[in-house]
């Protein structure tokens, strides 16, 4: 090990030094003369190896692998590797590309860093859960600082796609299912991972993926065909991403789906209309793992060269791991299908960013050994990790007040396959995180109670089989306490990539385990871990205590501990609708009224025979173990103008014997429009903690873009007429007010 690094920092000194011409250049030249000067210098062979992007051996993250990837990149065929980290295997890497190609072009460094590097957050949708920006900022930020001191350059994240199908796996990578709070949501994670500066060492370009409308695949099977308006993907699955180019984000990851019959990495209409010509994005596009290979078997493109020539000429820049632009592009050029101009747009934009990088100045800059040990897993992470992980948690029931537990006395028994499970709390794309630092829920427990109490723990069957041979050990411990605590759930893999389910229920044979412990006649509190909203119809009925845990990831114990005992009074408020059953799916709070709403009376309304429309819990919902109460709505004006603010107040109350943080949700629907609208939307929402007895005057200030929406001839729009504004706890349950947007 140490021979390797000794020879690592060796090699890195003869790179530095037989780069001394482009060093110059650097100096003396701005940017853009940088580029275009090492442009001019290079081949079409060598262009179109920056255009390409291939996996390491290191890590897999898509089904197959390039042989010879070493000799590629020693060839100059390649400009960018995936799935290498390590600041010796980086560097090892790099001293290939900097010394043995031609024109010493650095590579990029690329790498899911979802939710956190080593030090793992919560899963994505746990952390939306929070509604903290801040927090989910500086989640990414850590991520971004832990990465980047082990090579990496670039992060595939974050995922902004909007998810109203739970059935589909990956919308455990999202922020939910509403396009205002994932907007918000895409900047802040943006901003996190690119820190300050784009090149400071502790920065990761962001890759905003899969664009677009991955999330609307027909369902919830992955990677299958989407078939949506123009309307609605410009209303609901593209402002996240138009957000995320708003702030900044250096890179956009095409989706592997097709939209109304185009697949979109062959989609000229989003990758140049929409997104270079509207938005002026300045990064560079990638593809996904083979999508442009894939186009021919959506039946896009007859052949590999037909692919890539779709592809680039749609707007691609680069191709990962599909190796069609490195076998295809230069024939293409040949016979004119494809134009020199085109490639050297694209290879600028990866140089500008590698420039950005700093990578020219010094190709080593992140592989660092140095901050990669001084940095990853710092107890400031982890104490970040802990925070975010406790405010991702939702209460989703607590009959009687039955949480917090007491913590000096009595016996818990902690039982099911997640109570003592280092592996699972990780979640899907858990980066480099490593299961021996995950903290369990018996661990936490143990670390809290006084020693007065006592802690029995049985695992009682694992989460995906019909063994039903722990069941009776878990029903003796179960009679011996006074109170029992089921850790229930999903295996980490059963969200996120290749994932969808066609079942929602607490997998294998949990629930009958969990019906036995509710027939001990102890009081059971669940704790749900899971990658996505599950059907808990019996549970929610049965059971009178109910936590969504989520996958928070290394801390996950601790945070689960704190709020068991009432250490931390929970806060999370759900980013996405619960089902009651899957029959209901999709089934998100902002959908449209109908011809025939909902009316019970009415047998011919929208309605099913055998369900109610509402989710079991809905969007924006989560208790605490205090009560907050809302009165007095009042607008400061009856009507507003187009140049008006509406400033909308309500007061919140702190009713209950503690201190809780309490998430305010405004919505708004036009009531009549040129074109129909939801019955309401998310339009802003605040965060407040009050004291027991406290209350607080909450406003918000509405202004003429909060109204607007795309009009019938898909112009951004207000429309004078009458709107409502409904504040509340969650999107059902709402206090609201009417007001008039008049011309002027
Ligand atoms: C996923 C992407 C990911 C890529 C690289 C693909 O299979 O869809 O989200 O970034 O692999 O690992």
């Amino acid at each position: 090990m140490q021979m390797v690094k000794k020879v690592g920092r060796m090699l890195c000194m003869c790179v530095m030094m037989s780069l001394p011409a482009m060093a110059q250049n650097i100096a003396s030249d701005g940017e853009e003369a940088f580029v275009e000067q090492l442009l001019s210098r290079m081949t079409l062979e060598e262009k179109i190896g920056q255009l390409t992007l291939y996996t390491s051996d290191y890590d897999v993250s898509g089904p197959f692998l390039r042989a010879g990837y070493l000799d590629d990149i020693k060839a100059g065929r390649v400009g960018a590797i995936f799935n290498a980290f390590t600041a010796a295997f980086t560097r090892k890497l790099q001293t290939m590309a900097v010394e043995q190609t031609r024109l010493k072009v650095p590579l990029l460094f690329g790498y899911d860093v979802i939710h956190g590097f080593r030090t793992i957050f919560p899963i994505p949708l746990g952390e939306a859960a929070s509604w903290d920006l801040a927090a989910i900022e500086k989640s990414a930020r850590i991520a971004a600082t832990e990465a980047s001191a082990a090579g990496l350059h670039w992060t595939f994240a974050p995922m902004v796609d909007i998810a109203r199908d739970p059935r589909w796996g990956r919308i455990a990578e999202g922020a939910g299912e509403d396009t205002y709070l994932g907007s918000l949501i895409a900047r802040a994670r943006v901003q996190g991972f690119q820190g300050q500066a784009i090149g400071r060492d502790d920065t990761l370009l962001a890759c905003a993926k899969h664009f677009a409308a991955y999330g609307a695949a027909e369902a919830g099977r992955d990677y299958n065909s989407v078939d949506i308006s123009e309307r609605t993907l410009r209303e609901v699955y593209l402002p996240p991403f138009q957000a995320a180019v708003d702030a900044g984000a250096a890179t956009i990851m095409t989706s592997f789906n097709e939209i109304s019959g185009i697949p979109s990495t062959g989609n000229r209409h989003l990758l140049t209309d929409i997104l270079r010509n509207e938005w002026k994005f300045q990064g560079f596009v990638v593809t996904d793992y083979t999508s442009i290979n894939e186009m021919i078997n959506h039946g896009f493109a007859a052949n590999e060269a037909e692919a890539g020539e779709l592809a680039i000429n749609s707007g691609v820049d680069m191709d990962m791991q599909g190796a069609i632009f490195q076998n295809e592009l230069a024939k293409l050029v040949a016979q004119q299908r494809v134009s020199v101009a085109a490639i050297d747009a694209a290879v600028r934009r990866i140089l500008r960013l590698k420039y950005k990088l700093g990578l020219f100045a010094n190709p080593f800059a992140y592989s660092d050994e140095t901050r990669e040990k001084t940095r990853i897993m710092a107890p400031e992470h982890l104490q970040a990790a802990f925070e975010m992980a406790k405010k991702a948690i939702v209460l989703l029931k607590n009959d009687g007040n039955l949480l917090p537990l007491a913590k000096n006395g009595g016996t818990i028994a902690l039982i099911g396959p997640l109570a003592d499970n280092r592996h699972e709390p990780l979640g899907s794309w858990c980066g480099a995180g490593d299961w021996q630092h995950v903290m369990t829920i018996r661990q936490g427990l143990a670390a809290r109670l006084s020693p007065g109490c006592k802690l029995l723990y049985a695992k009682g069957c694992n989460i995906n089989d019909t063994a039903r041979d722990g069941f009776a050990e878990a029903v003796q411990l179960a009679q011996q306490a006074d109170v029992i605590v089921a850790a229930m759930g999903e295996e980490a893999i059963m969200s996120g990539e290749a994932a969808s389910r066609a079942n929602l229920n607490l997998p294998g044979v949990q629930e009958e385990l969990l019906r036995e412990l509710k027939a001990s006649g102890k009081p059971v509190v669940l704790i749900l871990m899971n990658g996505r909203p599950l059907t808990i119809p019996w549970a929610a009925e049965h059971i009178p205590a109910i936590v969504e845990c989520w996958f928070l990831g290394t801390q996950s114990g601790h945070a689960i501990a704190e709020v068991l005992l009432g250490d931390y009074n929970p806060s999370g408020r759900l980013p996405v609708s619960f089902p009651r059953t899957i029959g209901q799916i999709p089934v998100y709070y902002n959908h449209k009224n109908t011809g025939r709403p909902l009316d019970v009376n009415n047998k011919y309304t929208s309605k099913y025979l055998d369900v109610a429309n509402s989710p079991l819990y809905p969007f924006g919902f989560g208790l605490s173990y205090t009560r907050f109460s809302y009165a007095n709505l009042t607008l400061n004006q009856a009507a507003m103008t187009p140049a008006d603010k509406l400033v909308v107040s309500v007061e919140v109350k702190n009713c209950g014997e503690r201190a809780g943080t309490e998430t305010v949700q405004l919505y708004l629907r036009d009531e009549f429009a040129s074109v129909t609208r939801p019955v309401k939307e998310l339009k802003k929402f605040c965060q407040i903690t009050l004291q027991p007895g406290e209350s607080q005057n909450v406003a918000f200030a509405l202004a003429l873009n909060d109204l607007s929406f795309y009009d019938r001839n898909m112009q951004w729009t207000a429309e004078p007429g009458t709107f409502v504004v409904m504040v509340g706890a969650n999107a059902s349950d709402l206090l609201s007010a009417r007001f008039e947007l008049r011309k002027r």
